[in-house]
């Protein structure tokens, strides 16, 4: 019996990991850094060129992609499950973009870049190619991609939307020109509006299922750690070392994104929206990064120039006076921002799952 009982559990988990949800037959991603292919490496990268050498893609493709981080990315994770190849960046080589392609750019933002200026927070932009931006470069690929109504409608019933994670650089930019979490706090209804925007006129051009993921756990990233300390050991949360105020803050943004989606389900009930919980991914590595086998903790960045959590902004990664540590995969943050190729296969196996759950 108990062995009949553990065999069934292996065979379900099993299933629960690796069945394809769905048959999608083609993947469209939008977003920033976090899913960027290799968009904002062909655009120059002037406002981050050490994504453009190692040790920037490291871990698995030995060289350089445009993706900001040692290896893979979430969805290239989820492409591979679903058995797509990983997402070619539109601003690529041109190529048959049937079966997806990508049009998050590192650094981009939920807002209009000029919504964003008039509120002052344009210093550190690095791309105006926002959201609203990737939405056009969608509009004016999917003639290529069906024709008809009928021959549309068939091909986006089996396409897989994922639409974030964005809206971190709006906040980013905002908290390091030097503004409060209260002031950042009044604009999350912008942002979130933004992201919700979106996905309404992304369902309004066909898509049916979309995978919208919420906020990092930012107040455990080596970056705001670093640039944004404490003299007030209360500020910290003794549970995992992170700013508490800033998880706060992020779980404010993917408590309203929640709410937004949740209204986007009752107006379009033929629609399927998965919310991704980045937050919740996360949060884990920092309550038991050594369950998860990141030895060297959740907080301290991979690849640094030094201090308490391996960032230093003037000793960036990529930037002389910063390394790599050896072993990647024993860190949840790779360069102080953006995470390991570790950390986001673990993500990428908790959003199957419930992809799995809700587009079967
Ligand atoms: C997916 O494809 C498999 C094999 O082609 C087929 O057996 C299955 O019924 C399909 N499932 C859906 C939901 O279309
Ligand atoms: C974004 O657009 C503004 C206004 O056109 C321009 O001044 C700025 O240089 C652009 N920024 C980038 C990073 O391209
Ligand atoms: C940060 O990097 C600079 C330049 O390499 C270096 O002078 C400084 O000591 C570093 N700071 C820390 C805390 O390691």
């Amino acid at each position: 019996m108990k062995l009949h009982g553990f065999l069934y559990f292996l065979v379900v988990s099993f299933q629960l990991v690796h069945s394809i949800p769905h048959n999608f037959t083609s993947l469209f991603s939008f977003g920033d850094s976090l899913a960027d292919t290799g968009n904002f490496l062909r655009t120059g990268a002037v406002t981050f060129p050490s994504i453009s050498r190692l040790p920037y893609g490291m871990t698995y493709f030995r060289r350089a992609t445009g993706r900001c981080s040692d290896g893979r990315l979430v969805v290239d994770f989820i492409a591979d499950a679903l058995g797509l190849p990983f997402l070619p960046p539109y601003l690529g080589r041109r190529q048959n973009f049937r079966r997806g392609v990508n049009f998050a750019v590192a650094g981009a933002t939920a807002m209009d870049p000029l919504a964003l200026r008039e509120m002052g927070v344009d210093r550190f932009l690095w791309t105006n190619d926002s959201l609203s931006r990737q939405l056009k470069w969608f509009d004016q690929l999917k003639p290529s991609l069906c024709k008809s109504s009928q021959e549309c409608s068939s091909y986006f019933d089996r396409s897989l939307f994922v639409v974030g994670e964005i809206g971190g650089n709006d906040y980013n930019y905002a908290f390091f020109s030097g503004m409060t979490a209260a002031e950042v706090t009044s604009f999350v209804p912008r942002v979130v509006q933004a992201i919700a925007a979106a996905v309404e006129e992304l369902i309004g051009r066909g898509a049916v299922h979309l995978l919208v993921p919420g906020n990092l756990p930012v107040g455990c990233s080596a970056a705001y750690l670093t640039l944004l300390p404490s003299q007030n050991s209360k500020d910290y949360d003794p549970r995992n070392g992170c700013l508490k105020k800033l998880n706060v803050f992020a779980r404010y943004h993917n408590a309203l994104l929640l709410s937004a989606l949740q209204h986007l389900r009752s107006a379009y009930p033929r629609v399927r929206i998965t919310y991704a919980d980045y937050y919740g991914a996360v949060i884990r590595f920092a309550h038991s990064p050594r369950h998860y086998g990141f030895a060297h903790g959740a907080l301290r960045s991979c690849c640094g120039g030094g201090g308490p959590y391996n960032f230093n902004w003037t000793a960036r990664c990529g930037h002389p006076g910063a390394r790599a540590c050896v072993d990647p995969s024993k860190y949840v943050n790779w360069d102080g921002i953006h995470l390991t190729e570790a950390a986001y296969r673990l993500i990428a196996d908790t959003i199957l799952r419930d992809l799995q759950a809700t587009h079967s």
